[in-house]
């Protein structure tokens, strides 16, 4: 049994992050996202993994991610050269599957279970597709499955304008090399794509044992920085545990679970857990709210802040309002006057978005 994971595409939804950076290298809970699902693969058994890189922010992933020693897995980096459709990742991916079953998992998506039952299912009952499905408020978004009872999926449609129901695939699924011919069966989509749900579907028409599993508990698709804050939130909540390794002064008061990375100096700052600090911060004056991670090499001076991520290197200082709600871009630079302005100077790249609210 192999594993893909899917870290090209575009990001457009998460720009102007995803400009200059892979959209599954931005971390969640000072992690990145991509690493998730590298770890819930291995927990499954599985360390032959391909992961799928574009040309633009293939070689980030790559330095960032190494051959997969630190997960305990073997990794190999397989260049899509146009974000051309999941489907198409996987038609890339051939030559590294061969005829192996696999799975493949979108390097954007977290979830809160573990693969290991659904795998069993998929392998005991040779099925030729696993899909994996979560109700949702707002099926329109999402590609939708129709299922029977005993979890055979009849139909599949990709963001319909009327849902056959309110179960969303979810972007982690388990193939049989059969896929491989459905793939070269299909024909690109209206937006030009070949979509993995067109393939599943073609399995479906030829009688092929396409099963679906609903997960329990959270599944996030950090595509958004709505969904990115909810899945740091999430994380920190559930798997966030104190750590002090930093230097931390006695005018300083932590509560709650905080970690503070090694290097790190925090001087007469309140930190009101959950809340994780990367490592070579300098922190100073500044009150720091639940639900925050704070990336390697940040610095924060008079800085009051909730429920943000901060990336690596970026700076922000005299910041007297609270920051609630953000997403700081790495090595982004925030300042001040000490007193009120009396004008505001900016220098702000494309697609940023600024509230004085
Ligand atoms: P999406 O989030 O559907 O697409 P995207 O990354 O282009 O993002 P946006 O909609 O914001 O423009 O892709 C899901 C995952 O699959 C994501 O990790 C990117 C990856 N992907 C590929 O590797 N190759 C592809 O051809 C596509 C479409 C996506």
């Amino acid at each position: 049994m192999k594993a893909i994971i899917l870290s090209g595409g575009k990001g457009t939804r998460l720009r102007p992050l995803t400009y200059t950076g892979a959209k599954q290298l931005v971390p969640v809970a000072n992690k990145p996202i991509l690493w998730y699902g590298i770890e819930a693969i291995v927990a499954a058994g599985i360390t032959d993994i391909g992961i799928i890189i574009s040309p633009e922010t293939g070689e980030e992933v790559k330095l960032k991610t190494g051959d997969g020693e630190r997960f305990g897995a073997n990794i190999t980096y397989i260049l899509q050269e146009k974000p051309a459709g999941l489907a198409h990742a996987v038609k890339v991916a051939r030559p590294f599957l061969g005829d192996d079953p696999f799975v493949m998992y979108l390097g954007d998506n977290l979830i809160q279970s573990e693969l290991g039952s659904f795998l069993n299912d998929f392998k005991e009952q040779h099925m030729d597709a696993l899909i994996l499905l979560r109700p949702v408020a707002n099926p329109t978004a999402f590609g939708v499955a129709q299922v029977d009872a005993q979890g055979r999926v009849l139909h599949l449609v990709e963001k319909p304008k009327v849902p056959p129901s309110n179960l969303a695939l979810v972007g982690i699924y388990f193939f049989a090399n059969t896929i491989h011919d459905a793939i070269d069966r299909i024909r690109p989509s209206a937006r030009g794509e070949l979509e993995i749900t067109d393939a599943i579907q073609d399995l479906i028409n030829y009688q092929k044992q396409v099963e679906a599993r609903r997960i329990e508990g959270w599944w996030l698709d950090t595509g958004k920085k709505d969904d990115l804050l909810e899945a740091n939130q999430i994380i920190l909540d559930t798997c966030l545990q104190s750590d002090m390794a930093g230097e931390v002064d006695a005018q300083s008061q932590i509560f709650g679970r905080v970690r503070v990375g090694s290097g790190s100096r925090l001087i007469n700052c309140t930190v009101r857990g959950p809340v994780t600090i990367g490592r070579d911060c300098h922190l100073e004056n500044c009150f720091i709210g639940p639900y925050s991670s704070i990336a390697d090499q940040v610095t924060l001076v008079d800085v009051d802040l909730e429920h943000s991520v901060i990336l690596q290197g970026a700076t922000v200082t005299g910041i007297h309002q609270r920051i609630v709600d953000s997403v700081i871009g790495q090595r982004a630079r925030l300042k001040a006057a000490p007193q009120r302005p009396k004008a505001l100077r900016f220098m702000i790249g494309d697609d940023s978005q600024i509230e004085l609210t």
